[in-house]
């Protein structure tokens, strides 16, 4: 089996013991789900049948996802069909920007706009391809019901914010293998053309052996919704579950924590190098400059190490605190030289360097690859790396909050859900704020994590 052997997925492959080598998403989709026969396909679409699409989540990268899944119209006709969102202003305020942008491929008339937690279910029933854009913590609920109803499906990364719903995940990803279904997962790096180059150099061996690795996703405070300004907003009180959904980036259940939220993209472009996930992971981190409930209770700092199968080590940072050094990037050091992989360089006695010429947006690239695979009818999966990343990702924060050393196969086998029993404006998250307002926070070495 040559480096870009393909990877078959089912769910004990996707532990990270079975984790076959694999190469660049084109190659690991091809493959992935050529050991089938295709039971049916979600939709035969040649190229004059226009494909129908439903979004869920109609938040800003939604919102985005929406506009180039509807600017691949150059390979065909495409329609936006349907909305859900948990918010109607939500919905609305994308809805209309994108009748600005496009008018006549925008067809959702009241009957086909979706409010609630039930609404993603309306929704990916009137489409051919559904974009799943919600928060991450909501997303193998949605991803299951878009794979059972055998739609076609664009997810937005984390693909999951725990063990338990990466497990969820895959299952489904077991299902949509069997019903040929092509599934694009917005880790974007894997469509753009510097990194796509780079990567092709380190597997050729323009580096040597890969021994160290470290990735940064280091910045500011990301937004925030503070709960006196919803509430004012609102002109009334807000439930827990409201509030939380409202401000969801520091509520792990919701956002997966920062390490899975941003820091994956760095995450998985070392695994993309190392061609799978680690084998375990040592970390810590905490909240140094959080100040009020609004804090939630995510960390504000991490810093891992991921150990992988080969003994090599990535040392991993992310934080958000404002007016200290930032970098989102990737490095890696071989026997044989190193590679600012994300300033798309190789350093050493093979130096190169990738020239930006008609570089497209990645963004929009993996939409057209996406529906050019629909339209020809070619398998096409990115769920390979987009659950093992999401896994990582968590496996990190999982080793941080706990402040124990814990391996791949252990965290992704772990029994505890952070995902609330049931969902309603009125449930109760299973996090909940003390007397003081203050949410309770992970402290190492107390916090049980498997
Ligand atoms: N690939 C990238 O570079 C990139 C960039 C930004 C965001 N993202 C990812 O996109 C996802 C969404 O992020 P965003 O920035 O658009 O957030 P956002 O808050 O702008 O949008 C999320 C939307 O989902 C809705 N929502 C929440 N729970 C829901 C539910 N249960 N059912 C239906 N709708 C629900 C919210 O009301 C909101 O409209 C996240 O997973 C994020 O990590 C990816």
């Amino acid at each position: 089996m040559n480096s870009d052997s393909p990877q078959i997925i089912t769910l004990d492959s996707l532990s990270r013991r079975n984790f076959l080598k694999r190469g660049s998403a084109a190659v690991a989709g091809t493959a992935l789900l050529g050991a089938l026969a295709p039971e049916r396909f979600a939709l035969g679409a040649s190229s004059n049948d226009t494909i129908k699409i439903a979004l869920i989540g109609c938040g800003g990268r939604g919102s985005g996802a929406a506009n180039q899944a509807l600017n691949t119209y150059s390979l065909g006709p495409v329609k936006l069909v349907a909305m859900a969102d948990a918010h109607e202003d939500r919905l609305q305020s994308s809805l209309s920007n994108l009748q600005k942008t496009h008018a006549d491929r925008v067809d959702v008339p009241k009957e086909r706009q979706f409010i609630g937690f039930e609404a993603y279910k309306e929704a990916i029933a009137q489409c051919d391809v559904a974009i799943l854009s919600t928060p991450p913590g909501f997303r193998p609920i949605h991803f299951e019901e878009a794979v059972r109803q055998g739609k076609n499906i664009f997810m937005e990364k984390p693909v999951a914010s725990d063990a338990a719903g990466v497990r969820q995940v895959l299952a489904a990803a077991v299902e949509a293998k069997k019903k040929n279904l092509k599934i694009g997962v917005g880790l974007q790096r894997h469509h753009q053309d510097g990194y796509i180059e780079t990567l092709k150099r380190i597997h050729d061996g323009a580096i040597g052996d890969v021994v160290s690795m470290n990735c940064y996703w280091n910045g500011s405070r990301p937004w925030q919704k503070k709960r006196s300004e919803l509430e004012k907003q609102y002109g009334r009180p807000l439930t827990e579950m409201e509030y939380q959904l409202r401000n969801w980036y520091y509520f792990t259940w919701i956002g997966g924590d920062h390490i899975v939220e941003q820091h994956i993209h760095n995450i998985d472009v070392i695994n993309w190098v190392k061609k799978g996930p680690p084998v375990k992971a040592r970390a810590m981190g905490g909240r140094e400059i959080t100040t009020s409930p609004d804090d939630g209770e995510i960390y504000d700092h991490f810093a891992c190490e991921f150990d992988y199968a080969d003994g090599s080590t990535c040392y991993s940072y992310c934080r958000h605190q404002p007016n200290t050094w930032n970098s989102v990037s990737e490095h890696v050091v071989g026997t044989k030289g190193r590679s600012d992989v994300s300033g798309n360089k190789i350093l050493g006695e093979n130096q190169w360097r990738y020239k930006a010429e008609n570089a497209k947006d990645p963004y929009q690239q993996e939409h057209d690859d996406l529906f050019k695979a629909i339209r020809e009818n070619r398998e096409y999966s990115e769920i390979d790396y987009g659950a093992s990343s999401t896994m990582t990702a968590i496996l990190g924060r999982m080793a941080a909050y706990s402040g124990k050393e814990i391996d791949y196969e252990a965290a992704l086998n772990s029994k505890i859900s952070i995902m609330p029993k049931s969902f309603a404006w009125d449930a109760a998250p299973l996090v909940q704020p003390g007397p003081d307002g203050y949410y309770p926070k992970a402290i190492p070495g107390k916090t049980v994590v498997l």
